[in-house]
Order: C-alpha cells, then structure tokens, then sequence
C-alpha cells in the first residue's frame, strides 16, 4: 500500500487511516531540550495541527509536534515548564514517575489550565532522583484520553552521568489514535467503558517505522506505553531484549528474553545488541479486554501489530556482554505502620458495591471504593516518613493499571503470580477478578495529590481519587 496522502482520507467513511499513512520510513526522534547549568526552561505549547511524523496536520502536540519534545534533565535540576493551552479545553502537565513535589507550581494534577491561558510549572528535581525514563501528559480531569490518544505526551529523560554509554539512545514513545484528515475521533460510550482502542499504533508518531542497526551496535531502547488502554506485550525477532529498568528505575539484574509486557503508563528501557544482519519485526500485541457482562461482554484487543522493523547491516559478530547499568535505589526495607485495602469500582448507578450490576437505565459508576473521583474530597490520609502496605482489589472483569502519582511502589504480589522486580515503579496492571499488594514509602515528599486507573478514559470516568501526605 503506497502512501496516497493524507489530503484523501475522510473523503469515504469507510477509510481507515491506516490506509494512508506511509509505512517503512527510517525512525524519527522527537526533537530534545537538555538542561544547562541545573535549568531547563521549556515553553510548550498543547494545542491542534501537531505534524505527526511529518506527515499529518490533524494531530494535536507540543509545539506542533507528537510526541512532543524530549526533555532531559538531571539529578537536582529545575525543570521551569511554561505551558500555554491552545486547545479549546482546560489541560494540564503531569510529569508521569517523576519523585517530585505534587503541589503549588509543581507536578500539581489539581491545576486546570483554561484554553488560552498559560501556566508556569517550577519542577525541582531532589538530588537523589534516579535517572531513567519518565513521560509527560495532560492530566486535566475529564479530557485526559482525548488529549492523549490525539497526540498530547513526550518523554521526560533524568540522565547520570556515571551511565555506560551506547550507540543509540532512543525514545520509542507508542500512542494509537483513531484519525481523519479532520482530526482526532471522538470515542463513544460503550468504547470509552471499555478503554479506547485507536485504529492506529504509532511509534514517536510514526506507522511501522524502520530502527536502523549496524551489527554490534548497542541501541538503549526507552519504550513508553503512552497508548490510553492497551496493555502491551513488546516481541522482537531474531534478537535478544535486556531489561534494565522499569518505569525509571534501573532493576537490580537485567532480565534477558524476546518479550515484555508494558500497562499502560509503564516504561521499561531495554538494551538491544545485534549481531547479526537482516530485518525483524518489533511487533506488539494488545491484550484483550472485557467490558462488563451487562455490555454484552464484547472482548476488545487480542491482536499482533507490527510496530516497528529493525533493519541491521553489517558482518554478523559472535555475541558480546551487555554492560551494567548502575542499580537505582533499593526500596526501602523498614517496617510498615499501615495497611490500607482499595476496591476498584465499575458498576451501575451510584452507591452499589464494586462490580454489582444494579437496574438498569442509571450510569455506571467508575471510581474506588464506591465513589467517584471529586478533588474536594481526601480519601486517603498518609503520614509522611510512613511506610504503607496497600492491597487494591480489583473484583471486575477487567484488569486496570493502578498509578500512585510522586510515590512509587513496591509490588510484593499480585493475583496472577507475577515475578516480583525488586525495584519500585509507578503502575501496575491489577488482575482482573484478583488483587496486587504494595508497599508504598512515603517518605521522600509530602503534598496532596491523586491515585487512579490508567485507562484514561476510566480515570476521566471518574475512577481516580485522591491521597493527602503530611
Ligand atoms: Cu500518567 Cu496520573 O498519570
Ligand atoms: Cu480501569
């Protein structure tokens, strides 16, 4: 299929963009802003009419692109964000992982910036902050999935100095988005239970691009799911896959294998080394999902994309060692002083317990614990220094990403057996009819700030609540 240009598509309803978008161009980056002298002073401006890998002007971006800019920051700098919304609904900037202050001008998701107007964001990054792969996005209650699945996320880079170098260092930021000549495309109800599902899977805005490889080269891949509901299993042919972080924080052995399984809002970086030449596909599958039984239980997801081809030349080479990257922090072992149970809730009308299927006719309720996110309220009250185990249960059909904003977590166990990491991170996908169980320190900063699903349309449904520390 040629690239027969965008100025077609929408002209048929039957179109799928797709159809038109070019496929097999080498791999672009987002352009990247690194800090100077401890500063990194950025405007953005969210707004329609993002190229997207060049190609397409109906994508909304950061300064016309998608992604947007990489930033890259280092340990105990100021990130000093001048965000101006040009889109014609409030948004807003989350740094997704980052372990920073959630209040007053910082990674504050309370602020709503209204269309037109701008806001400046101060973000210190504490000298002790691991360096890895952190993201950014709108987080604007109410319009977070259609920000992002139009194009609205970037990648936020902490670099160490004392980090092994390597020939390629790429942000693979993966989005999908449903798209017309005229723009983004609206989801309906029924898609948004569910979690929306973009006709397309983009790579830094791109349809099936090319990663370009010669043998022996180390390429560090930084791979964000940015999608808004697809859980995703990541396989790359032919070559090996070494994980050395997970969502920013180096894992204590790098785990060797073909695969890896991303929730969305979760970022693992892998180093990859080929060694022999030839073109494999990086392909990635969609985990099904089921929205509740009342619905019709449609299963949605269940498919293998191609996301990306690696194309490598050269000799082939006799495998060589990977480096160590320096291990991140380990969590922290102290002694826990609270445990706290959360349920997410997905059932009909207000007030019924999680998951029951009440009369029909009313709305469905997403949120936790029988409520609906309202950000006057606190739900939870933590102390700061405190050390918290957490079990959030998930009693629906589906399985939803849970994300604690500024404060990681352990996973000790989950329902469906998972591999612990011996690391923190900042989402984990919660088994359907099961539970994850979490250890939580609270001991790096205080402020008031939110949990919630990382479906995004869940959370803009209402299930995302808040958590006070002090
Ligand atoms: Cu990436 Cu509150 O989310
Ligand atoms: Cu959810």
């Amino acid at each position: 299929v040629g690239a027969t240009g965008w100025a077609t598509l929408g002209t048929t309803a039957t179109t799928r963009p797709s159809s038109g978008l070019p496929t097999g161009e080498p791999l672009a980056l987002p352009p990247e802003l690194v800090s100077r002298q401890g500063r990194l002073d950025v405007a953005l401006t969210a707004a329609p009419g993002a190229s997207l890998a060049g190609r397409l002007a109906a994508s909304w971006g950061y300064n016309g692109s998608s992604p947007g800019p990489t930033l890259r920051v280092r340990p105990g700098d100021v990130l000093a964000v001048r965000l101006r919304n040009g889109l014609d609904q409030p948004t807003n900037l989350h740094t997704h992982g980052l372990r920073v202050s959630p209040e007053g001008d910082s990674d504050n998701p309370f602020i709503h910036i209204a269309p037109g107007e701008t806001f400046d964001y101060r973000i210190a990054i504490p000298d002790s902050h691991p360096a890895g792969t952190f993201w950014y996005h709108p987080h604007a209650h109410g319009h977070v999935a259609d920000q992002l699945s139009a194009g609205l996320a970037g990648a936020l880079l902490v670099d160490d100095a004392s980090e092994p170098a390597v020939t390629a260092d790429r942000v693979l930021l993966i989005t999908d988005t449903t798209l017309t000549s005229a723009g983004p495309v609206a989801a309906d109800t029924a898609s948004r239970m569910a979690g929306r599902q973009g006709e397309l899977l983009l790579l830094n805005g791109q349809h099936q691009p090319v990663i370009p490889a010669t043998t022996g080269d180390l390429q560090r891949w930084r791979l964000i799911n940015a999608t808004t509901s697809r859980t995703l299993t990541l396989h790359l042919d032919a070559h090996q896959l070494a994980r050395i972080a997970l969502d920013g924080n180096t894992l204590p052995t790098a785990t060797i294998g073909d695969t890896v399984r991303l929730a969305p809002g979760n970022r693992t970086d892998v180093l990859v080394r080929p060694d022999r030449p030839g073109t494999v596909a990086l392909t990635a599958g969609t985990e099904p999902r089921r929205a509740m039984g009342m619905m019709g239980g449609a299963a949605t997801g269940g498919e293998t994309e191609v996301l990306a081809t690696l194309a490598t030349s050269g000799p082939a080479q006799a495998p060589s060692a990977l480096p160590t990257f320096p291990a991140g922090p380990a969590p922290d072992t102290g002694a826990t002083s609270r445990a706290r149970r959360l349920t997410f809730t997905m059932g009909m009308g207000s007030g019924t317990g999680p998951g029951e299927t009440g009369a029909s006719g009313q709305g469905m309720t997403f949120g936790f614990d029988g409520r609906a996110y309202d950000p006057a309220r606190t739900d939870q009250a933590a102390a700061l220094g405190a050390i918290e185990e957490w079990t959030v249960t998930n009693p629906t059909p589906m399985a939803h990403p849970f994300h604690l904003h500024a404060w990681p977590f352990e996973v000790l166990a989950d329902s469906a057996g998972t591999p612990t990491t011996g690391t923190l991170q900042d989402v984990v996908l919660v088994p359907a009819r099961g539970w994850a169980r979490l250890r939580i320190p609270f001991t790096t900063v205080p402020g008031r700030s939110v949990y919630h699903c990382h479906i995004l349309d869940h959370e803009d449904l209402g299930m995302m609540a808040t958590i006070a520390v002090s």
